[in-house]
Parts: C-alpha cells; sequence; structure tokens
C-alpha cells in the first residue's frame, strides 16, 4: 500500500530537484549568533506569511519553537479528517498529548464554568496553530472591518482595502463536484472574492466528501431561517446565512494548507527568497539598544543559547498567549507585573495580555438514523483508496455546513436592557451566533450535533507571567461568562439549537429522545447551568495585545503594529487584531500579515 507518509516526503524532497542552486535543507539554520535584516519570532499562521514575504527582498530569520509537523506528528497534521480526531483536540486535562506539535497549555480555573481548568491546543510546530486547526476558511464582514478602522483610526481596515490581501494570500479551486457528491451539498460561491492571478500561497478549496447527516442538518437550519448564501462566505456578508465551508485544503493531493505547507515551502522553493528557519528555538527576549530600538533576540535550542540580531526590525509572530508573555518577559507590560518579577521596565503598558476574547460553544445532540463513517478496519480500507488515490472521501474533508445570525426578536424579549444596550453597539452585519452542523459514530447510533458559538462576546479573560523565566508558561485565564450578557445570549441560542432539531424538515431521520443535554433541561436557569459544565471552544483566542489609537490605555500597538514606548518592533499575529472578527479567525489572520508586510516593505 502506498503510504502517505512516503507521499509526503517525496513532496517535499521533490523541491530539492524543482528549484535550481539551492537545497531545501540549505533554508535551515545552524544554530548560532548571526544577524538578519529581520526577525520573526514564531513560524506560525502569521509568522511564516509575513517572514515569507519579506524574504522576497531582505535577509530573514524565523524563530520557530517546533519543527516539522509532516516528520515529527506523523500524518495527523497532514490528513484533513484527522483535523476533527486529534487527540490535543481535547478541552479535557487528562488529552492525549502530542507534544512534537502542541504547547500543552493548561488554563486557570474557570470560575464561570464549572471551576474547570482546560486543555487550550496551540500550534508548536512550524504552521502554528494553522497545523492543528478544523481548516475553515472564510472572512469577516464589511460591518466588522469598519469597525475595526474606526477602533484603530486607521480606514486601511475598512473592507474594500483589506480586500487585495485577503486575495493575495489565496488561491482559490471550486468545488469538484464529481467527487464530492452528495448533490444535494451543493456549493455556492462568488469567485471574484479571489484573484488567482496573484498566485496567493494559501490553497483554499472544499472537502471531497459530505457526510449525510449533515445534509439534512443543513435542511433544519435553513428551515429555521438560514439558507444559503449565494456568494459563500468571503464576500463580506455573514449575518442570517448559512454556507458549505471553504477549507485550507490543497487540492492535488487533499492535504492540509498550512503557513508551512503554503508560505514557508513557496518562499524555500523560491532561488530568490532570503529566509532561513531556526527550528526548535524558542526566543526567551527581545534586546533593545540604549534608544529602545529592539535590534535583536535571545534565543534557546536544546539549551544552547545565543543571540540573532535584527539590523532592521524585530516581528513578534508568536501567537495570542506567547506573544503577551515575550513582551512582558522583555520589559514591555504592566509595570506593576513587571515590577513584581524584577524586570526593567521598557514601555509600560497595561494592556499587554488583557482584552483577551474567546468564543465559547456548545452542541445539542440527538441520535439520527443515517450512517455515519467509522474508521474500523474495513471502512478504513476502503476510505484509504479512495483517498490516496482519488483524494476522495472521508479523509479528504474535515466539515461541512456553518451558518451566521444575530438572535431572532421572538429569542431577545428576555434579555436585560443592559444586554440589549450592549449587542445594538454592534455593526448590524455582526452576527452573534454561528451554528455549525456535524456527525459522528454513536453507541447507539449515528449523533447528529447542532451547535452555537458565540461571536460577540462580552467577557474578556486575562494572559500574565508567573516568573521572568520562558521556561515558565504563560498565566491564562478565559474568564468565560463573566459577563451576564453572555449567558444571556448562549441560553437564547440553545433554544435555536433545539428549534433546528424541532424543525419539521428533519424527523423523519431523528431517532429517540435528545441525547444531549436531554429534555430534563428545559427552564432557562437550567440551560445555562448545563451550559456552563458543558462549554467548549473553537479555539480562536484573540486580541490579547490589541491595536488602538494612541492614547487608548489599552492599546499595545498601533494600526501599523507598531509597539507602543519603543522602535523597530510590530506584534503581527492574532493577539494584535483588536476584536474577535466573528467566525473561524486564520483567513484573517493571512490577510493582516500580508498587509503589514507591505508597511513594513514601503517604510524600507
Ligand atoms: C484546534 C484548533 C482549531 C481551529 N480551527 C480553526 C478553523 O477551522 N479555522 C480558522 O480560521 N481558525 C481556526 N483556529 C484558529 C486559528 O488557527 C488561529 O487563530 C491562528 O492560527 C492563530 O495564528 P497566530 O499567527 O496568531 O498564532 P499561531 O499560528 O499559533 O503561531 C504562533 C507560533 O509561535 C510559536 N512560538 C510561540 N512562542 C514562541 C517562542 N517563545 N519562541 C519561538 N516560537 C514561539 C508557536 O510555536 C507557533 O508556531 C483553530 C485553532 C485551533 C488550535
Ligand atoms: C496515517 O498513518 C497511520 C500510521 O501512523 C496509518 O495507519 C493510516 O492509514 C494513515 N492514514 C492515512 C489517511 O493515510
Ligand atoms: C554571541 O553573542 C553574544 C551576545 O552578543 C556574546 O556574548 C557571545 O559571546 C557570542 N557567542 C559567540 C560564540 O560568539
Ligand atoms: C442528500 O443526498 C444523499 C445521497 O443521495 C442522501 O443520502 C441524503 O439523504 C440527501 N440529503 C437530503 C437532505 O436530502
Ligand atoms: C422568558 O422567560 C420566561 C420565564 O423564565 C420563560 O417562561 C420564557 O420562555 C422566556 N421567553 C423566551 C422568549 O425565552
Ligand atoms: C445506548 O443504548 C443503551 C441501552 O439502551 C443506553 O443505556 C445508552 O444510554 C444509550 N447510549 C446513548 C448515547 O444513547
Amino acid at each position: 500500500m502506498v503510504s502517505i507518509s512516503v507521499s509526503l516526503l517525496g513532496a517535499l524532497f521533490a523541491l530539492v530537484s524543482a528549484q535550481q542552486g539551492r537545497l531545501y535543507s540549505s533554508s535551515f539554520a545552524i544554530p548560532g549568533n548571526a544577524s538578519y535584516d529581520y526577525v520573526v519570532v514564531g513560524g506560525g499562521t502569521a509568522g511564516l506569511a509575513i517572514a515569507a514575504r519579506l524574504a522576497e527582498t531582505a535577509s530573514v530569520a524565523v524563530i520557530e519553537a517546533g519543527g516539522l509537523y509532516e516528520i515529527e506528528n506523523g500524518n495527523q497534521s497532514v490528513v484533513p479528517y484527522y483535523a476533527l480526531t486529534m487527540g490535543v483536540l481535547s478541552t479535557s486535562t487528562s488529552y492525549a498529548r502530542q507534544p512534537l506539535v502542541d504547547w500543552d497549555l493548561i488554563s486557570e480555573p474557570l470560575k464561570g464554568a464549572g471551576n474547570k481548568r482546560i486543555h487550550y491546543a496551540r500550534g508548536k510546530t512550524l504552521g502554528g496553530s494553522s497545523a492543528i486547526n478544523t481548516m475553515g476558511y472564510h472572512r469577516g464582514t464589511v460591518g466588522t472591518h469598519q469597525r475595526w478602522a474606526d477602533l484603530v483610526g486607521d480606514d486601511s481596515y475598512k473592507w474594500e482595502n483589506v480586500l487585495p490581501y485577503f486575495k493575495k494570500s489565496t488561491t482559490f479551486t471550486p468545488p469538484n463536484l464529481a467527487k464530492r457528491f452528495p448533490a444535494n451539498a451543493t456549493v455556492l460561491y462568488d469567485p471574484t472574492a479571489f484573484d488567482n492571478s496573484l498566485h496567493g500561497p494559501v490553497q483554499i478549496s472544499y472537502g471531497n466528501w459530505i457526510d449525510v447527516t449533515t445534509t439534512w442538518l443543513a435542511v433544519a437550519m435553513e428551515s429555521i431561517g438560514l439558507p444559503l448564501f449565494p456568494k459563500g462566505f468571503s464576500s463580506g456578508t455573514l449575518s442570517g446565512w448559512g454556507s458549505w465551508v471553504t477549507d485550507e485544503i490543497k487540492p492535488e493531493d487533499a492535504t492540509r494548507s498550512s503557513s508551512e505547507a503554503s508560505y514557508l515551502r513557496q518562499a524555500i522553493a523560491d532561488p530568490n527568497s532570503k529566509i532561513t528557519v531556526y527550528t526548535h528555538t524558542q526566543a526567551s527576549k527581545i534586546h533593545f539598544d540604549s534608544g529602545k530600538n529592539a535590534n535583536g533576540v535571545l534565543v534557546n535550542t536544546a539549551g544552547f543559547e545565543y543571540t540573532i540580531l535584527a539590523t532592521e526590525e524585530v516581528i513578534l509572530s508568536a501567537g495570542v498567549f506567547h506573544s503577551p508573555q515575550l513582551l512582558m518577559l522583555s520589559g514591555i507590560g504592566p509595570r506593576a507585573t513587571l515590577e513584581s518579577f524584577n524586570i526593567p521596565v521598557l514601555s509600560d503598558l497595561t494592556g499587554v495580555g488583557q482584552n483577551l476574547w474567546d468564543q465559547i460553544f456548545f452542541d445539542v445532540l440527538s441520535g439520527v438514523n443515517l450512517p455515519a463513517f467509522i474508521p474500523n478496519p474495513a471502512a478504513e480500507a476502503v476510505a484509504l483508496g479512495q483517498y490516496l488515490q482519488d483524494q476522495e472521501g472521508p479523509y479528504s474533508s474535515a466539515g461541512g455546513f456553518i451558518a451566521f445570525e444575530k438572535i431572532p426578536k421572538s429569542l431577545r424579549k428576555n434579555f436585560t436592557q443592559r444586554t440589549k444596550d450592549m449587542l445594538s453597539t454592534l455593526p448590524d452585519d455582526w452576527p452573534e451566533i454561528e451554528y455549525i452542523v456535524l456527525a459522528f459514530p454513536g453507541a447507539n447510533s449515528t449523533i447528529g450535533a447542532i451547535s452555537a458559538t458565540i461571536e460577540a462576546p462580552f467577557s474578556r479573560g486575562t494572559v500574565t507571567i508567573s516568573s521572568s523565566s520562558i521556561k515558565d508558561p504563560p498565566i491564562i485565564d478565559m474568564n468565560w461568562l463573566s459577563d451576564p450578557a453572555d449567558g444571556e445570549l448562549l441560553v437564547a441560542a440553545f433554544k435555536r439549537c433545539r428549534e433546528g432539531w424541532n424543525s419539521p424538515a428533519i424527523q423523519q431521520i431523528r431517532v429517540g429522545p435528545e441525547i444531549a443535554p436531554g429534555l430534563a433541561v428545559q427552564t432557562d436557569g437550567e440551560i445555562l447551568a448545563w451550559i456552563r459544565l458543558n462549554l467548549g471552544i473553537q479555539w480562536h483566542a484573540s486580541s490579547s495585545c490589541k491595536m488602538g489609537k494612541k492614547g487608548d490605555r489599552m492599546a499595545v500597538v498601533d494600526s501599523k503594529a507598531r509597539v507602543f514606548g519603543v522602535n523597530g518592533l510590530r506584534v503581527v499575529d492574532n493577539s494584535a487584531i483588536p476584536i474577535s472578527i466573528p467566525g473561524h479567525p486564520s483567513g484573517t489572520v493571512y490577510m493582516f500579515a500580508e498587509k503589514i508586510a507591505d508597511d513594513v516593505k514601503n517604510r524600507r
């Protein structure tokens, strides 16, 4: 049997012959003091995108704590289906660890959610979280981008001004209808949302398989008022509509198109690129000269400590939990925190590690009388053949149908005036809830899930440090449900999930009573109590080093992502984006990296 690892290594090493003048391995550094124009800390989603662009015209070092996931984590981060089953996705603190691709971060006890601690998955590998995420791709809305522009006082964040960067980061392949059967999961899309002439590195396409139950759950969502949007979810509209999701999947071989598989490999294959990657290398501190100019990074490879100098700028792309940690360790953050660990204060910025947004979710489960893909030996053999030979079947796919809306009027009646007032501050096209439907094999039948994720959370968490050493992980307090508005919204969303399950359109596929939470849960109080104990995550945490106007006490970076109070340092990742853009953030993170890469290049 052809093994995926053979074809993968083949793909990696084929680059050696595809390019002239440089070996693939020549792009990886040998640990030791060195100097570059730019140093990018974190080879994740944003980090590899901005590093690859800067390396078109300048020398760039990427400092990444992890390695190559294709080699160090088998096929787990390569095959789309495993994006739904990896052990690392569990929030339980006793999850099945995958130490070579995940940071093993554990939260503080969640007061609003039964006082439990959770494991919060974060990629620790080239590709970062784009190497372990669920690969769903879409964009924010016209109104949310207007809000971003207003908050930071910079019209370049308006929808029409960021659209070129969304396009520059992606290449779109329409659905393969022959492989994607069944035809009742028809995709509607707007090809003008993309521009393939730009050869954007991240491959956007569709899974070549649709789970039958999800086709029915999509009908259920349509019947409660969420029809398919004719243009799909990359054209600036989300609220009030459903869509079959676009995925970051490379269609030729149906593999994950992470920032490593896209931006990094493209850069390495380009003989003119001046990119150098330091793997298994952790940055412990950013260095500054006496004029507060960032001029290098102290790093560590397997216990060997050395310095990578930056003659132009340092770009921090370590992600929502580690970027604030590194700023604080380097003397940038709330004065009291820094002084309590004897860290000299370079820039007293209250907002570092504050303003942490998170989109929390739950699902309502019921049995259905339709088959699910069960990876038992017989089914797996068939599925492997489909996948490896024809790039189709369950292994080629990681998701299905999603929908967004503001809670309808009928379910807003019980909202307190405070909640109504807060929700009314959001743009008209900012959805409050996202629904995701899927199915999985259960003990007695297939189990269908209609989940609700809060897209307008008002609770804010924090990230801080417990010592002056990088060896101690950041302290993460998600602070879920600390704002009562979130609970009210989730209770209303719960009722919508039940409306979906109770819609006449799908009664012929339902079997048995509701599995979770079950019909004993009825009153608003019972619903909220159940939700508190059964919350999950979409891993969309953001905004812990938020962008803002000069004078905004919580702002950490300006609209060009430059850190206030020092020179030559930017934060470019999902921590700097000032609001949690509704839905799945990776598309926005790539856009942002492309946009700041242009700003940096224009400065030179
Ligand atoms: C399980 C999961 C599912 C998700 N599903 C989706 C989805 O379907 N669609 C979607 O759009 N989004 C999804 N997301 C969210 C999305 O992937 C993230 O928001 C996004 O990838 C974050 O990008 P980033 O650049 O901010 O950080 P990351 O991609 O996490 O990159 C940070 C990088 O910095 C490195 N690093 C950190 N500290 C150091 C240090 N001190 N020294 C050196 N390197 C360091 C890390 O190893 C990592 O490579 C999901 C996330 C997860 C975890
Ligand atoms: C992934 O690798 C495992 C071995 O680690 C193998 O059993 C499995 O068939 C592979 N999956 C696919 C889809 O190739
Ligand atoms: C590396 O650089 C550091 C700081 O600039 C210096 O102290 C150290 O001696 C250098 N190491 C070597 C091997 O040159
Ligand atoms: C969609 O088509 C498949 C294949 O014919 C079928 O099994 C499934 O029931 C259909 N779904 C709906 C909602 O009609
Ligand atoms: C409002 O609250 C009452 C009392 O808890 C409850 O009976 C009713 O169903 C709620 N209405 C809505 C629309 O949620
Ligand atoms: C499956 O059926 C058994 C026996 O009827 C029952 O005890 C169990 O709770 C059921 N499991 C689910 C998930 O419905």
